[in-house]
């Protein structure tokens, strides 16, 4: 399992801003190389969860996720559209029915 030291070290953790950090951006390569080691320079743009570089991610992900968002939206609100549609039909249809029962007494 990876996890925080792996990245920002033990004793050596230090801002991203500062440029002994494992994670600043001079060094990140060179951290993420130390398993990942065919790692190239676009490697580190990949923008980690918690990382404010993550917004230099390739912007075709920030599309991905506003399309995701409108597309998740737009079919919440068809399937209550939807339902609220069939509440109404079947109230029409109850509504039908007693009124034909009644006619025939
Ligand atoms: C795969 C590598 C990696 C792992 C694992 C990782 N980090 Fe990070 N972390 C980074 C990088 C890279 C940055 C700097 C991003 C940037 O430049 O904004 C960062 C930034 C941060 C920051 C922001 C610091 C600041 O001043 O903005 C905090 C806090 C942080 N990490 C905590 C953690 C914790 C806690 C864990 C474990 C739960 C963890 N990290 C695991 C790579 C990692
Ligand atoms: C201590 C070893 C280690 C370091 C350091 C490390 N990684 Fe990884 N990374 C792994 C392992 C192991 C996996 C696959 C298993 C997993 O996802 O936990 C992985 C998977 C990934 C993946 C695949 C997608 C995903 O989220 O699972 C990406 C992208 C990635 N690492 C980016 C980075 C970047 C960027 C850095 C440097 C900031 C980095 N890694 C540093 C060990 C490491």
């Amino acid at each position: 399992m990876v996890t925080c030291y792996d990245c920002h070290g033990i004793h050596t953790i230090q801002r991203p801003d500062n440029p002994f950090s494992t994670v600043n951006s001079a060094n990140l390569l060179e951290t993420c190389q130390q398993c990942h080691p065919d790692a190239g320079s676009r490697f580190t743009g990949v923008g980690l969860a918690h990382s404010r570089s993550a917004g230099k991610s390739p912007p075709i992900l920030s599309w991905f996720n506003r399309i995701y968002f409108v597309l998740i939206l737009a079919m919440l609100g068809f399937l209550v559209f939807y339902i609220l549609l069939d509440v109404l039909k079947r109230r029409q249809e109850k509504k039908e029915l007693l009124r034909q029962v009644l006619a025939e007494k």
